[in-house]
């Protein structure tokens, strides 16, 4: 075991870095798990903390989207992609050029870039010559971290450096976008929704997120899994289903009132935002709690709703 350190000292992490150490890292969508992507060493360090299957890739951040030809192909509406949502919770996938390890995109032709907008990691990026290798900083298949003390939670003792960059402003994980031929391949619903794809572009979106033969690894179906069994759907409906249980309770906007049942309104206001951002939050603190079972309603199906509904949809799945 090493000693895990939070702290906001980025010339320490990225001293920690240039020595193919790993620190993580504060998103605007979750916390990572970062390494020099350019270094093998780092990048197995990430796989062994994490303990995530090789075949998964990590994406590529950069502290700017000018830098994406030095590791990536991009054509005319990658570039537009690049220009409207980058920074941004947003990640591209593009063909890969060959400095790219292919530990990093485990063995595919593509890689996965995005820039990240909060201050503190944009500083850190700009101290450094390599990109940062960053899967989210969560033990593979547990719900990703989105304040530095979730990654202690997860990770204490296995890394040396936790930049404390507060709470992640957008609460779930980057879009992940392709462009094939005159469609975008929507591969990960998040912050950027297909709405705003295709405002940006003319073009259609496609989602393709098909956990069952998942173009990105990482897509598998029992992800973002609390320890205690979750259902979703209609709530009135699995509250009586489940009537005598020790149960959580997770809503958007409508306060429920159950006896016993610890009740979890994301926005009583009524703004997806709000609970995509409190999402993550509020299932780790219900995993803390002695309660039998999640049961989670079914969120709008718009803009960032479509992003908490897919990640409810796959905690719960492990347990079907
Ligand atoms: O918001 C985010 O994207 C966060 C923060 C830390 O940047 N990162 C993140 O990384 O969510 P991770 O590793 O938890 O999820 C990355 C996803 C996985 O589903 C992975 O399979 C996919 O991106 N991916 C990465 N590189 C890929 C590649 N070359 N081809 C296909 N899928 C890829
Ligand atoms: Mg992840």
């Amino acid at each position: 075991m090493m000693q895990t350190i939070i702290g906001t000292d980025i010339t320490r992490a990225a001293a920690l870095l240039r020595e193919d150490e790993l620190v993580a890292i504060p998103t605007e969508t979750v916390y990572g798990l970062a390494g020099n992507a350019l270094h093998e060493t780092a990048v197995v360090k990430i796989y062994e903390a994490k303990n995530r299957p090789r075949f998964n890739p990590l994406i590529l951040h950069l502290a700017d989207a000018l830098q994406i030809e030095r590791y990536a192909l991009l054509d005319a509406i990658g570039s537009k992609l690049a220009g409207a949502f980058m920074p941004g919770p947003f990640t591209l996938l593009l063909p890969k050029k060959s400095n790219v390890p292919d530990l990093v995109t485990a063995g595919s032709d593509k890689v996965a870039i995005r820039v990240p907008d909060h201050a503190l990691t944009r500083s850190l990026l700009a101290l450094l010559d390599f990109p940062l290798a960053a899967p989210s900083a969560n033990p593979f298949g547990y719900v990703s971290p989105t304040t530095a003390e979730h990654v202690m939670q997860g990770l204490g003792g296995k890394i040396p450096y936790i930049l404390n960059g507060g709470s992640s402003q957008v609460g779930v994980e980057s879009s992940i976008a392709e462009v094939q031929e005159d469609t975008i391949l929507l591969h990960r619903m998040g912050g950027v929704s297909a709405e705003m794809l295709t405002a940006a572009t003319g073009l259609p979106v496609i989602i393709h997120n098909s956990s069952h033969a998942p173009s990105t690894p990482g897509q598998l179906k029992s992800h973002y899994a609390t320890g205690t069994p979750l259902y979703k759907g209609n709530l009135t409906e699995l509250i009586q289903k489940f009537a005598g249980k020790k149960i959580a309770i997770i809503s958007f906007k409508d306060v429920y009132t159950v006896p016993d049942a610890r009740v979890f309104t994301l926005s009583p206001s009524g703004n997806l935002g709000e609970a995509a951002q409190k999402l993550f939050a509020t299932m780790r603190n219900i995993d803390q709690m002695n309660v039998e079972l999640i049961l989670a309603e079914d969120f709008p199906d718009t803009g960032i709703g479509r992003a908490i509904n897919d990640r409810l949809n796959r905690a719960q799945a492990i347990f079907k």
